[in-house]
């Protein structure tokens, strides 16, 4: 799998309305539901040791940093940007509109998936953004990555396009909408 990839990369595109939000529900306990700021890098680094630089450059860039905590320990993060949406995987960026929201890298710690975390921390998160006048919330996933794909529709997310990179002779990017649905541009990261 790594060799094709490394050729040619594929991620869909998918939006939930926030209209269409689901029930909002307070965190399960034990699960507690908490903002990760530049004072959190330490609890940050102890469920994403590998990730030491990219938390305090994305936070920089603007971008939030959501997570669910037990008994004092996060368990699970994720981000959210608005304005450019990072897709490093296609090494380029979205543009996104005024009220939108993009959902990147989240993360579960592996022994405690499937225990309603993901789903604790987008929607507690994602209501915020309701609150704030935001009306949709986008987020891309690898054509091959079927956990998040299934987890990310299981909240209500639709596919509306794909986006690929081809790195082979003639190396280039492109987009297929679904539906006639509009995408958002691409544009190669700065
Ligand atoms: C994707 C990920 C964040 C999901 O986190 P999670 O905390 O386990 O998800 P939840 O327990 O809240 O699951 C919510 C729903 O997603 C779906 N889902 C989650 N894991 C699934 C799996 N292994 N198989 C099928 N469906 C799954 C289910 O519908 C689930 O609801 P249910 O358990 O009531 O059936 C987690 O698997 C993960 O960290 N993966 C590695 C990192 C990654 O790929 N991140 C995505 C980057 S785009």
């Amino acid at each position: 799998m790594k060799l094709v990839t490394s050729v040619c990369r594929r991620v869909v595109l998918m939006e939930l309305p926030l209209s269409r939000l689901q029930e909002n529900l307070p965190a399960p306990a034990p699960l507690k539901f908490r903002e990760l700021g530049p004072a959190e890098g330490p609890l940050y680094r102890a469920l994403r040791p590998r990730q030491d630089a990219a938390f305090q450059r994305r936070l920089e860039r603007g971008d939030r940093c959501f997570a669910v905590s037990r008994e004092d320990r996060v368990v699970a993060t994720g981000w959210v940007a608005t304005k450019r949406a990072p897709v490093p995987y296609l090494g380029a960026e979205l543009v996104l509109g005024p009220e939108e929201c993009f959902l990147y890298d989240g993360y579960t710690t592996p022994e405690l998936r499937r225990t309603g975390a993901y789903r604790t921390r987008i929607l507690l998160t994602l209501s915020g953004y309701q609150e704030r006048g935001f009306q949709r919330a986008l987020c891309v996933v690898a054509t091959e990555n079927r956990i998040s794909l299934a987890s990310a529709r299981s909240l209500g997310f639709e596919v509306i396009g794909l986006y690929g990179w081809w790195r082979g002779p003639g190396r280039r990017r492109w987009d297929r909408s679904r539906d006639g649905k509009a995408l958002l541009e691409l544009v190669p990261t700065p």
